[in-house]
């Protein structure tokens, strides 16, 4: 906020005394280290980050131009991800473990008589957890089945217990679990584990490492258990609605890929031809923009990105981005 006023500031400035475009960029370069604590191993390197910088900021400049002219329903900004090369964002954060090859034992069909909420919002009702931060790890799948179990058990025993991400990354990542620690994962392998194992331990007893290590499960620190999982009907936007309505946070996967530099706003662009990639995130919700139409609301587990950590994606869009083709929740 305090740089965005700055700059604004600042292109006040230029307009009245013709500071050229190159002070503008250094400054909100200076402004972006300084913010994301940024440091470079040597000189070249940096030089390299910066003109990925300067280019992501043309980027999200003209995006931005189109989305105050009324021609795009979210906006971009600038975050910790705005000195990456697409590529290295994709490979970064997401795994490539094809995460729709595993399955619960129950899929969820909605009943048939259900008159659903006009909008669903489970941060209202507290059962939501504080905004994580995966870190350089493509943790997301753990994020998710932690966030999915948190909210179940918030329904059922009416208290918010923060869980370990880390007991899965350590846990669910060796034998006979197919997880690949931080380079992917399935919550529905995490949520398997967790049954098999009668448990997984407190957020406040495993703490978060953001890389493998020994599984180091406590059996004294269980902060839930759960009895199985259950998929929402793959590709059923009607039923994911009805899940998260009915039945609380749900863990869904979607190609996130094109999200890197997403501010705010209802995110409407089909991502398209890299179904390899999966980025798991927790569903809290939906609801209608009055500009921008229906949405998602979802959490992601990139710290304070977006909107304060969460975002919002276009509903009954097609399944946009495969939101309704791997949602799944655990059973308490
Ligand atoms: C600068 O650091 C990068 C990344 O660690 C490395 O690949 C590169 O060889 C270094 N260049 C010089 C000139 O030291
Ligand atoms: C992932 O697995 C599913 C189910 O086994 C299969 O239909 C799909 O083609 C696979 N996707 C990729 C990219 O391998």
């Amino acid at each position: 906020m305090k740089a965005a006023i700055v700059i604004l500031a600042l292109i006040g400035f230029v307009q009245s005394t013709r500071i050229s475009k190159y002070d503008v960029l250094e400054t909100q370069w200076k402004l972006f280290k300084k913010d994301h604590m940024k440091s470079y191993h040597n000189e070249s390197e940096e030089l390299l980050r910066k003109q990925i910088f300067k280019d992501n900021m043309e980027q999200i400049h003209s995006h931005n131009l189109r989305y105050e002219a009324g021609k795009e329903s979210y906006k971009m900004g600038v975050n910790q991800f705005t000195d990456l090369l697409h590529e290295e964002f994709v490979n970064s954060m997401m795994g490539t473990l094809n995460t729709t090859a595993f399955h619960s034992e129950y899929i969820y069909t909605p009943g048939r008589k259900v008159k659903l909420p006009e909008s669903v919002d489970w941060r209202e009702k507290k059962a939501v957890s504080a905004v994580k931060h995966q870190g350089d790890c493509g943790s997301c799948w753990a994020f998710a089945a932690v966030g999915t179990m948190e909210g179940q058990q918030f329904l059922k025993e009416k208290k918010l217990v923060e869980l370990s991400e880390q007991n899965l990354l350590d846990c669910s990542s060796e034998a006979p679990y197919k997880n690949l620690g931080c380079k992917g994962g399935s919550p529905q392998e995490a949520l398997r584990y967790v049954k098999e194992n009668h448990g997984i331990n407190t957020r406040s007893s495993y703490a978060y490492e953001g890389h493998v290590g020994k599984c180091r499960f406590k059996k004294d620190q269980i902060g839930a258990v759960i009895t199985g999982s259950v998929d929402v009907r793959s590709g059923d936007e009607a039923a994911l609605e009805a899940a998260v309505a009915e039945k609380g946070p749900i863990s869904v996967t979607i190609d996130a890929t094109h999200l890197q530099h997403y501010q705010g706003g209802v995110y409407n662009t089909a991502c398209g031809g890299t179904a390899n990639y999966h980025h798991s995130i927790l569903l809290i919700g939906y609801g209608k923009d009055p500009k921008a139409g229906n949405f998602w609301l979802l959490k992601n587990s990139w710290g304070n990105w977006g909107e304060g950590g969460y975002f919002r994606m276009a509903r009954k869009s097609n399944n946009l981005c495969g939101i309704a083709t791997y949602a799944v929740y655990p059973l308490l």
